[in-house]
Formats: structure tokens, C-alpha cells, sequence
């Protein structure tokens, strides 16, 4: 398949502001929307951290990077998101990288209706992937987040979210957040049950939910203690990255609907501006969402701000998915 045209990011790309003396910490770089923000950062100035698993793919990464902007100064940290051991020496490798703070935390990367697999911390693997590593790496940055601010007046944290928050569930439940990986529905997968429902997409569905009551969980605390970090997430519609390839190649999919639907899809590009106006643009402000639309079918388009939404920021919602995320990733997460 041809690749898909942009639309809409050249004239945001010429809009943004320079990011010089910005430290950006970003995980999941190695393609699709976070390999897109880690070269925008880069080309506006910003020194850049990019947290990966090891494979081939992180090293050509790297190497595809430093090409397209030479010179920029990027920092490979390994980061496996499937384990919190991982994790926490990644967060380690960047307090020793960044003693003038982190500026962007960039909570990127993600998968999709994986199999019914426990990780080696004994939590489903999307639900460890997508949340639990972020909201462990996030508390283990905070300090650094805080000096960032204290320094530049502001620091943010941004979220990666998808339509997907929306169904099979609106409601964040309890079980998903808990040491049941390998125990969550089975591997029912998008023909085996009605298209994208089912086991693998309600596992989906329940960490992208998570993404978003994190964001709006923290927006609440961050504000109450008077903390100038601010708390965003963005979703990018649908678009032409690895994501849906990898859950074909799982059995999520099949390959030819997959490659059908691609067809479909927005530019990585354009489906970046997302988090790339959450990390980059002055006006973005913490409990904004970035996308394009707050609706179920906003697929395409210019990424636009709206407000968090209620069937997750509300007062338990946020509760529970502190308190439950506390306690997998056995973290005191501390708000100054
Ligand atoms: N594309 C869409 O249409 C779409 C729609 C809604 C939401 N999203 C969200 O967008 C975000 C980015 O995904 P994408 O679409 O850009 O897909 P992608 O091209 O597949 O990129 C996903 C990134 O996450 C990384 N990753 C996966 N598992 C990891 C792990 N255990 N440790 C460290 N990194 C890991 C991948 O690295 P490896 O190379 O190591 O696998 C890759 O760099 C995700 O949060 C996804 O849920 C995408």
C-alpha cells in the first residue's frame, strides 16, 4: 500500500514554537506517532530521551533518527514496559541523565488486543504496557518533573489514549488493574466475537480508559497541591502506524481486513499532532485532551483541544485507578 498522505501536519509542523532547553522523555520511539513526536522535539531543539525495549527495531530507530536530524541530541535508555524492574533502572538512567529536570514526560507507547498473557510482574500485558509502566514511570519522574517546573514555570506529563476508551466499556473496572494477567476473558479476538469486542478489545478498551482517568486523576492532584505540571493526554484517531500490524501478527486480526482497513487510516504524521500539541504548544492547558474529536467516530483530522470526560473524571474512577495502580506497581506515588 502506498503511504498515506498527510494532511493536516505540515502547517501545524510550521506553527510550532522552538522547544531549545526543553528536556523531552518520550517511550515507545521505535515507529509510528512516538518516532514522529521524538523528530519533531529534536528538529525544535529539545534534548531527548527515547525509552525502548532492546531489538533491532530500537537500534534502527536510533539510527533513522540521528539521520533526519543531524546532530540533535538524543539519548537511547532501555525500557522494557512489560516489566517494572525495567522500568524503574530506565527511571534511574534518567535522573542521572537530567539534573536540570524533564520538561515533557511522553507516555507513548502502546499495544493492542494482545493475548490473554501475563507479564513476567504477573499483570496483563496491555494493561501493564499501556498503564501500569507509564503511571510507575511517571511517580519515579515526578522530582524531576517538579524541578523542570520550578525552573521553566511549567513541565508536562501527556497520555496516549485511543477511541477505544469508549468501548466495549465506559466503566474502568477493578480486575483489569489487578494480578490477573492471563486470566482476563481469554483470546476471543475481532471475528470470534462481534468486530472489536470481545476479551482482547475490553483488556484494550480497559487500559486506554486507564490512560485517560490517570490523566484526569493526576490533573486533580496536581492542581490541588498548586503544582505548575500539568496533566494532558491526546488520542490519534486512527492511523497508519505499526499498531494494527502487530495485532494482526498476534491473532487479533486477520491480516488481509487489517491491511484493508489501513487503507482508511490518516499519516503517522497527522495522527502525532496529538501528543505533539499536548508536548509542544504554550496554550495547551493540564486536563485537556487533544485529538481528532471527542467522538466515537473521530478518526481523522486536525488535532483539536476538549475537556476530560466525565464517565472517567469523576471522583471514584479517579480513586480507583490511583489506588489500584499504587498497588501493582507497589509505588508511594508522591505529589509535592
Ligand atoms: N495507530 C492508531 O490508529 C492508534 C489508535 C489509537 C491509539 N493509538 C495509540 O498510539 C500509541 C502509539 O502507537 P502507534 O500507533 O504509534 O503504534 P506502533 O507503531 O506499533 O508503536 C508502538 C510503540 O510502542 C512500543 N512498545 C510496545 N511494547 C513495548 C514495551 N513492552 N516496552 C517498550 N515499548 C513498547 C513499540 O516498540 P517495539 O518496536 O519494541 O514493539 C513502538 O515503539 C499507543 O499508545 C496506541 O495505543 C494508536
Amino acid at each position: 500500500m502506498p503511504p498515506v498522505q498527510s494532511v493536516h501536519f505540515p502547517a501545524f509542523r510550521a506553527s510550532l514554537p522552538s522547544m531549545g532547553g526543553r528536556t523531552v522523555v518520550i517511550t515507545g520511539t521505535t515507529s509510528g506517532t512516538g518516532r514522529a513526536a521524538a523528530q519533531v522535539v529534536a528538529e525544535l531543539g529539545a534534548k531527548v530521551l527515547l525509552l525502548n525495549r532492546a531489538s533491532s527495531r530500537s537500534e534502527a530507530s536510533l539510527a533513522d533518527l540521528k539521520a533526519a536530524v543531524p546532530g540533535a541530541d538524543f539519548h537511547p535508555i532501555e525500557c522494557d514496559l512489560q516489566s517494572f524492574a525495567s522500568v524503574k533502572s530506565a527511571a534511574a538512567r534518567v535522573h542521572e541523565l537530567c539534573p536540570e529536570g524533564v520538561h515533557v514526560l511522553c507516555n507513548n507507547a502502546g499495544v493492542m488486543a494482545l493475548p490473554d498473557q501475563a507479564t513476567v510482574d504477573g499483570f496483563d500485558v496491555q494493561m501493564q504496557t499501556n498503564h501500569l509502566s507509564h503511571f510507575l514511570l511517571t511517580a519515579e519522574l515526578m522530582p524531576l518533573l517538579e524541578k523542570a517546573a520550578g525552573s521553566a514555570g511549567e513541565a508536562r506529563i501527556v497520555n496516549h489514549s485511543s477511541v477505544a476508551r469508549f468501548a466495549p466499556s465506559k466503566t474502568l473496572l477493578a480486575e483489569f488493574l489487578e494480578k490477573r494477567g492471563g486470566d482476563l476473558g481469554g483470546d476471543g479476538n475481532a471475528f470470534q466475537n462481534a468486530l472489536f469486542r470481545g476479551p482482547r478489545w475490553l483488556r484494550y478498551n480497559q487500559s486506554k480508559l486507564a490512560n485517560c482517568a490517570f490523566t484526569a486523576a493526576l490533573h486533580h492532584r496536581l492542581a490541588t497541591t498548586g503544582s505548575t505540571v500539568k496533566a494532558l493526554v491526546a488520542h490519534p484517531g486512527f492511523a497508519n502506524t505499526q499498531l494494527q500490524h502487530t495485532t494482526a501478527k498476534a491473532g487479533g486480526m486477520g491480516s488481509m481486513f487489517t491491511s484493508f482497513m489501513m487503507r482508511f487510516s490518516q499519516s503517522i504524521e497527522d495522527g502525532a499532532m496529538g501528543i505533539i500539541s499536548c508536548m509542544c504548544l504554550p496554550q495547551a492547558a493540564s486536563g485537556e485532551f487533544y485529538g481528532p474529536g471527542s467522538g466515537q467516530a473521530s478518526l481523522k483530522g486536525e488535532a483539536k483541544p476538549f475537556a476530560l470526560e466525565g464517565y472517567y473524571d469523576n471522583p471514584e474512577t479517579r480513586d480507583l485507578l490511583w489506588e489500584k495502580s499504587c498497588e501493582a506497581t507497589q509505588c508511594e506515588f508522591q505529589i509535592p
